[in-house]
């Protein structure tokens, strides 16, 4: 019987280390140690020996199957380990899909715009979006207390110049940085400003305090309206379509004489008048002009030696047209729902 106990357990040990999954464990456990097991079998034919027989036969059948037991929770606790119900590498289930950022709207065609006009060779250059008063307005050929200030609500920033005046404020367009550049590089000078501007306003689907426009500078000898015509309308068919036609018609801005309002043929319906043009065939885009001779006087250029145009567009208005968006504020508020759509 001893005998038998023991070749038991030689097979035992030689089946478990060919199993190789947890239920054939199980079923090897059951088959060897289980209530109809095989250890179970052999015990039964005790009763037949003397007392003696069966505490040394009894206490070896003891020692194996508890010598088993040990082997079989190691063996399982293995296999648990490498198995894929407790998180094993399974090299065979599809990736997980990372989310991949992308670039916001008004970042990308920020971005062509600069390459379009780099390869006209403008520089590309920043200014504070703190800015002072001097060279958001005064330079600007806009005095304090001079109501063209009314075109431009501000936030003004708790901060007073020497006479008590507020002097600092979140810039309200990107023109400041025309005096910047003037001063920092002279003429001739070819240059855009893209940036951040500020403006204290009411928002609703067209308004919003927080926006980006991209200005625009040239001076040269000789620089007149035609030049400004010729660049407006090569950026507005590289941005609508070789049929894009611009059209001048004037409005006043206090840094320009004379100033214009450009607009740009409507490239839904050509002209022809529907809802995105409100029937009128155009779109209204940029704010432009010849550069006034203050403000080149205030970027230290000689306005009897050079001239120079300007334009200025709101980057926001642009995307929105581009891409059918109806709510400016959309561009701030950071809403996945909206920006997963670019
Ligand atoms: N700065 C003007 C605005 O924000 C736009 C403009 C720029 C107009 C340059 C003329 C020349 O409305």
């Amino acid at each position: 019987m001893k005998d038998e106990i023991l070749k038991l357990k030689a097979e035992t040990l030689k089946e478990l280390e060919r199993t190789k999954d947890p239920e054939a464990l199980r079923d090897l456990e059951i088959k060897v140690l289980g209530r109809k097991g095989r250890l179970t079998e052999i015990l039964r034919g005790l009763s037949g020996l003397s007392e003696e027989e069966k505490r040394d036969v009894g206490k070896l059948a003891n020692e194996v199957k508890l010598e088993l037991a040990a082997k079989l929770k190691e063996a399982k606790n293995h296999l648990l380990k490498f198995s894929r119900a407790e998180g094993a590498v399974d090299v065979t289930l599809p990736g997980e899909k990372l989310l991949r950022g992308h670039i916001h709207p008004i970042t990308k065609v920020q971005n062509e715009i600069e390459d379009f006009f780099s390869s006209l060779g403008f520089m590309v250059l920043d200014g504070p979006e703190l800015e002072s008063d001097f060279f958001n307005f005064e330079a600007l050929n806009i005095p304090r207390h001079h109501p063209a200030r009314d075109m431009q609500d501000t936030f003004y920033i708790d901060h007073k110049n020497g006479e008590g005046e507020y002097d600092l404020v979140m810039r309200t367009h990107t023109s400041p940085v025309q005096v910047r550049a003037m001063r920092k590089y002279g003429a001739p000078l070819r240059s855009i400003m893209p940036g951040k501007c500020f403006r204290s306003e009411a928002t609703d689907v067209r308004h919003e305090h927080t926006f980006y426009q991209v200005e625009g500078l040239m001076i040269d000898q000789n620089i007149n309206l035609s030049h400004l015509k010729g660049i407006l309308e090569a950026l507005a068919r590289h941005l609508y379509g070789p049929e894009t036609k611009v059209r001048l018609r004037p409005k006043f801005y206090p840094f320009v004489e004379p100033g214009v309002n450009g607009e740009v043929s409507c490239f839904v319906c050509h002209g022809q008048g529907c809802r995105l043009c409100k029937s009128t065939g155009w779109l209204e885009i940029f704010g432009a002009g010849l550069v006034h001779p203050n403000v080149l006087r205030a970027g230290r250029i000689d306005p009897e030696k050079y001239q120079g145009f300007a334009f200025g567009f709101g980057l926001n208005r642009l995307v929105m047209l581009k891409y059918g968006i109806e709510d400016i504020r959309l561009f701030n508020s950071g809403d996945l729902r909206f920006l997963e759509q670019f």
